[in-house]
């Protein structure tokens, strides 16, 4: 590997939410175009993980290294300007704009950016019959759809999906599935975050393993698999379970 293929690197992150100490010394990286995924049981430090490297949770130790460029320390905006983008947990589509109002105003905000809201249609069908309807009339699913839609019409070099699938029903997780599928082929460096172990499994190469804001474990998705230690100890699943 040259080392122009890393894209991100996250170095001894430690983070906090006052005075309680969450991350100790997260280590992770990611190379161009890998979709890696970071697993861990809830309150583990995955969503905490994720909002370090956009600057939400500005690291207090350690460092955010993007293209050979320091990140942590800079302002929220200044990361996302660089094209970092972070789907959230709570997706926050905006309730009183339409499906073309949350995506237009996406696409303003990343003026440089090169994909169009009819992109988005074609790559998201299901939001080109709803272009009208309020963020706060979408179901949980397509509210997904919205989330990811707004992130990739700013053509991010780096996505953070925050557990993409939480709260949707098994037909529309194969859907999204499918989309994702389609948008890790495009020009982007993924980082997913799950609690749907089998959906991680299917998109990633490479994954994360954090317990109580430690890395406890990176190789394979293949290796974890194998490894039925892993899946209990820190997954809670079986290897039963899985397909
Ligand atoms: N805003 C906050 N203020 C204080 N503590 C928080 C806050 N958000 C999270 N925490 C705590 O930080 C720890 C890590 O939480 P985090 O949200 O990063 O976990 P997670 O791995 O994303 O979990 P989940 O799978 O439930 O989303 C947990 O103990 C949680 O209670
Ligand atoms: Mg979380």
């Amino acid at each position: 590997m040259t080392e122009g293929d890393r894209v991100l690197t996250v170095e001894g992150v430690h983070a906090y939410y006052g005075n309680s100490h969450i991350l100790h010394g997260v280590d992770l990286d990611l190379d161009e175009g890998e979709v890696v995924t970071l697993l861990g049981r809830n309150g583990a430090g995955k969503t905490t993980t994720m909002r370090s490297i956009v600057g939400v949770v500005p690291p207090r130790e350690g460092t955010v290294t993007y293209r050979g460029q320091q990140i942590s320390g800079m302002d929220v905006d200044d990361i996302s300007d660089l094209g970092i983008k972070l789907v959230p947990e709570d997706r926050r589509v905006f309730p009183t704009l339409s499906v073309q109002e949350n995506l237009s105003l996406a696409k303003r905000l990343a003026p440089e950016s090169d994909r169009t809201v009819d992109e988005m249609y074609d790559i998201f069908p299901v939001l080109a019959e709803l272009k009208s309807s309020n963020g706060q009339n979408l179901s949980g699913g397509e509210q997904q759809m919205l989330s990811v839609a707004r992130a990739l019409v700013q053509d991010p070099d780096v996505l953070l999906l925050d557990e993409p699938t939480e709260g949707l029903a098994p037909v529309i997780v194969d859907d999204l599935r499918e989309v994702l599928r389609d948008v890790v082929e495009q020009n982007v460096t993924v980082l997913l975050t799950e609690q749907n172990v089998q959906f991680a499994f299917d998109l990633a190469e490479r994954g994360y393993i954090i317990d109580k804001g430690e890395i406890v474990f990176d190789g394979d998705i293949e290796e974890i698999e194998e490894r039925e230690d892993l899946l209990e100890d820190y997954l809670s699943v079986s290897s039963g379970e899985l397909e």
